[in-house]
């Protein structure tokens, strides 16, 4: 049942694997976790001793055994422990809670180690200390703490991968942060949960946890810029259409000429697992099909269509997919 449920609520999309919210992937989550386990605990206590209670006043002072009602009125000595244990159940949540957000807080102001940026519909990764960006598949070191700075470049978006515990706010001119200890190298689903407009049910997130020393390998490889293969005709094409039919001006390849910063960066676009955050595997069709019709794909999204003919996709195809 519980499986059946999650599947409803948590599978974001098709393409992605089953994400249950119970289950903490980072230390933050586990804290968040563990008390919702205790709290769970404690209100079927509650509830077992109010159902005992009911069915005792049920069985004892029915109609047939006591067809006039009592003016007894409950002993004073009973009010007590009836006002104090919910009260003291209260406080000791209430104090337990305080505990866990003063732990799972960012707490003194480093900078962060990664700045995600939310876009209709793409995310922005910034790794700061490495002068290196990536959009939509987000690579975090495992085992390691991190702040993550949130922040946005349109609208109001929302954070929310299930197994971190936590959701967080995108929002204009604001900067907001959340500590993140991931327990474990693997990949990680979520999904924007603000409506920001057309595209928002397709704004899916993917993270990517890597060790530390893969995590180190990656980000080299993404700060060495891309290689387009310079000995293909047409790659070559492909990367100077890419350039004159004006891609450059909004999508960047780190290495080339183009530098836009409207669209996601493209750099390694060969290497990401899926398209479009998430809406599609990555590979060549598909890429084919997203430009030459990416209206039809994603209706309102800011990407034009150039309205190219087959060769000149194929080309532009060939060099994306050519970018490792
Ligand atoms: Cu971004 Cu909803």
């Amino acid at each position: 049942m519980i499986n059946f449920l999650s599947r409803i609520l948590l599978q974001t999309s098709s393409n992605f694997s089953l994400q249950f919210v119970l289950k903490s992937s980072t230390k933050e989550a586990q804290e968040i976790n563990t008390q919702h386990y205790y709290l769970i605990a404690a209100c079927i206590l509650m509830f077992l001793v109010v159902a005992v209670l009911l069915l005792y006043v049920l069985r004892r002072f029915n109609h047939k055994k006591q067809p006039f009602p009592s003016s007894k009125t409950l002993s004073s000595k009973w009010e007590i422990p009836i006002l104090v244990i919910p009260l003291l159940l209260v406080a000791i949540f209430f104090y337990y809670s305080l505990g866990i957000s003063q732990k799972i807080s960012p707490g003194d102001k480093r900078s962060p180690d990664v700045i995600i940026t939310g876009h209709q519909w793409w995310w922005q990764a910034d790794y700061p200390a490495a002068s290196a960006t990536t959009a939509n598949e987000i690579y975090l070191p495992a085992n390691k703490d991190l702040l993550l700075q949130f922040q946005s470049a349109d609208v109001i978006h929302s954070w929310w991968v299930p197994q971190f515990g936590r959701k967080m706010d995108l929002i204009p001119n604001e900067h907001n942060f959340l500590k993140v200890h991931i327990k474990n190298p693997g990949t990680y689903y979520g999904t924007c949960s603000e409506f920001c407009g057309d595209q928002h049910a397709n704004m899916q997130i993917i993270i990517h946890a890597l060790s530390d020393t893969d995590f180190n390998k990656w980000l080299s490889v993404l700060r060495q810029g891309a290689i387009p293969d310079s000995g293909s005709a047409i790659i070559e094409k492909g990367k100077r259409l890419f350039e004159e039919k004006t891609c450059s001006n909004c999508h960047s390849i780190k290495g080339t000429a183009s530098n836009g910063i409207n669209g996601p960066d493209l750099t390694h676009l060969g290497g990401r697992k899926t398209l479009l955050t998430g809406y599609l595997t990555n590979n060549i069709p598909n890429l084919e099909k997203w430009i030459s019709h990416p209206q039809l794909i994603k209706p309102g999204s800011y990407m034009p269509d150039f309205a190219l003919d087959d060769s000149s996709v194929y080309a532009i195809t060939e060099y994306l997919s050519s970018l490792q």
